[in-house]
């Protein structure tokens, strides 16, 4: 049986950089706060008129070119996001007419912080199926749009950033390297602890001015019931993978995490007995970036050099559902 493999990889980050001092300018924070909690020094924001499908284009031609793959052999698109352009249709429709490639089908994934990884067992299972050959995969974001920037949203509004990530992914006979495992799970017991309502499907008419003056177009977060949960998920999916792939843990190279607070991440590899240095981070410069912080700290690690080809990698998310999942990848 054929094997998956990332073939390659695309970063696209907008270029406006935002501190947390210039956060301090429009409510009540400081650098001290954020960095303290999270570990965030900085962030980046879209420009206006910028949708979530511009900085997947972007991603994909960085990958495309990592990937050494053209165009035309892309035969099936998967879009990992929060941050959909528009309500209907899905943010992979509009990534396919930018690349303009119509034909092929397009996917999007509603995972959040796991949607990279949720989309990467599908790719997985879609070649291994023997159906597709390269496989597009993006996860991409423009959170800056839909974040309350007064003392009210303050506490979400510090956390996150734009940015995309993008894979090809593509069928490989060789046995010794590609996707090894990977574990998903889901809870939708904690679905309201994390979420933005925007509209009540419920609700005739579904969005009212009333709505939009609660704040309901801003997402919500219980922060503490998701660290909680975080710390103790992210550990036990690891094991869950290890256990599976026949992996001892002192053999992976690096564990590439969800950047969702640099406090959860350390919280878990201390909980693993895993030197820190095994945990790869760049929440620093970049926050959270939801569906397309793993491939693009995937991409950074590599690029950096923390592994290369025969290398156990992991990696592990976890986000609003809840949902949360690890993978192991031999590089
Ligand atoms: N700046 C300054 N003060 C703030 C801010 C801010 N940005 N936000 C909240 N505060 C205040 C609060 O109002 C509160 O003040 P009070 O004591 O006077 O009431 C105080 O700081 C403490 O607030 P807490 O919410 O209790 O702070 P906590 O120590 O729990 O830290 C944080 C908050 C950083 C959000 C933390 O709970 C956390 O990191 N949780 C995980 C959140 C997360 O990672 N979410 C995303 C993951 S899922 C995904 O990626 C989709």
């Amino acid at each position: 049986m054929q094997r998956s493999r990332i073939l390659g990889l695309g970063v696209y980050l907008p270029p406006r950089r935002v501190t947390n001092d210039d956060l301090a300018k429009m409510f009540d924070t400081s650098d001290e706060w954020i960095n303290q909690r999270t570990g965030i020094r900085e962030r980046r924001y879209a420009e206006e008129g910028v949708f979530c499908s511009d900085l997947a284009l972007e991603a994909t031609k960085d990958a495309l070119k990592d990937a050494n793959v053209r165009l035309d052999e892309i035969d099936f698109i998967i879009l990992a996001t929060l941050s959909p352009d528009v309500h209907f249709p899905g943010t992979a429709c509009y990534l396919q007419k930018k690349l303009g490639i119509p034909g092929i089908p397009c996917l999007d994934i509603r995972q959040q912080c796991t949607g990279f990884l949720y989309g990467l067992q599908i790719a997985d299972a879609l070649i291994k199926a023997g159906m597709y050959k390269r496989i597009l995969l993006v996860g991409a974001e423009v959170h800056s749009s839909a974040l309350n920037f007064t003392n009210e949203g303050r506490d979400v509004a510090v956390l996150f950033g734009d940015g995309a990530g993008a894979a090809i992914i593509g069928a490989s006979d060789d046995q010794n390297r590609g996707l090894l495992t990977m574990h998903l799970h889901a809870d939708g017991n904690f679905a309201d602890i994390l979420m933005l309502e925007i509209f009540n499907i419920s609700k005739k008419p579904y969005i009212t001015h009333k709505s939009l003056d609660e704040g309901r177009q801003f997402p919500k977060m219980v922060g503490r019931e998701v660290f909680r949960v975080a710390v103790t998920r992210m550990p036990e999916v690891i094991q869950e993978a290890l256990q599976s792939a026949g992996v001892d843990l002192n053999e992976i190279k690096v564990v590439i995490p969800h950047q969702a607070n640099l406090r959860i991440n350390q919280f878990v590899a201390a909980s693993l007995n895993l030197p820190e240095e095994k945990f790869f981070h760049n929440i620093q410069r970049y926050g959270n970036t939801t569906a397309a912080s793993i491939p693009i700290a995937l991409k950074e690690a590599r690029d950096e050099g923390l592994f290369a080809e025969g290398d156990l990698v992991v990696l592990v998310a976890f986000g609003a559902g809840f949902t949360w999942g690890a993978g192991i990848l031999r590089w």
